[in-house]
């Protein structure tokens, strides 16, 4: 197994199997392929819109990306609609996790549009009444959480190798050192509380 197929699947396994993204929301998603695919457009331009509506997030694009973006995220929508949602689609959202890191994406940022996602197919739905629309809803909920979880775990894992590669500081110290350092944090915090 590759590095980052690895790493989308540890992210996956810490989830407790109540929270993960079950085969029948893999089949409601499948079931609604035409109508996901008929929102493309629209989910594109909202999630365009609001990325460029708040300065912190407006910064990270350069001047005239958004077509391009726009492409990008089509391709995601349509991939993510048509499946397999299987290793193959973890480990490349793992990797996009990374492509995020180079442009300075930030894990609040990326949390707050796989949200969006699941927010806009609950919205869409619901006024579309379709009849399954919170099963639909819940696997789309589900979805994000999986990708949040497999974006934000692979951010991690892959600063603590820059630094294992740029400092000599094995990932193990590290975990460590983090875990002192919070807890020294916290006592602080508890004294001033
Ligand atoms: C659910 C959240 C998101 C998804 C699913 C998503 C999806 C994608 C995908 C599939 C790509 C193409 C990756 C590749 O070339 O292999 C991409 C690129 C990119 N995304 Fe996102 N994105 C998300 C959130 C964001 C956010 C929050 C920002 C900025 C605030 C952002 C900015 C960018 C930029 C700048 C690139 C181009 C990276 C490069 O090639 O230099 N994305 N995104």
């Amino acid at each position: 197994m590759t590095k980052i197929a690895e790493i989308a699947r540890e992210a996956l396994e810490q989830m407790p199997p109540e929270t993960r993204l079950r085969p029948e929301d893999k089949e409601v998603i499948a079931r609604h392929k035409d109508t996901l695919l008929s929102w493309t457009p629209e989910v594109v331009q909202a999630f365009y819109d609001t990325l460029f509506a708040h300065p912190p997030t407006k910064a990270i694009f350069r001047e005239g990306e958004r077509p391009d973006r726009e492409k990008t995220l089509e391709g995601w929508w349509r991939r993510t609609v048509e499946g397999p949602l299987d290793e193959t689609y973890f480990a490349w959202m793992a990797k996009v996790g990374l492509v995020h890191v180079v442009r300075g994406v930030e894990n609040p940022m990326m949390l707050a549009m796989a949200s969006f996602v699941a927010e806009f197919v609950e919205r869409k739905s619901h006024e579309a009444k379709l009849p399954e629309a919170d099963p639909l809803s819940e696997a789309f909920y589900r979805l994000s959480m999986a990708v949040g979880a497999v974006i934000t775990h692979g951010y991690d894992r892959y600063r603590a190798l820059a630094l294992y590669n740029v400092a000599g500081m094995e990932p193990a110290l590290l975990e460590r050192l983090t875990v002192e350092e919070a807890r020294a944090l916290l006592e602080e915090l508890r004294r001033e509380s």
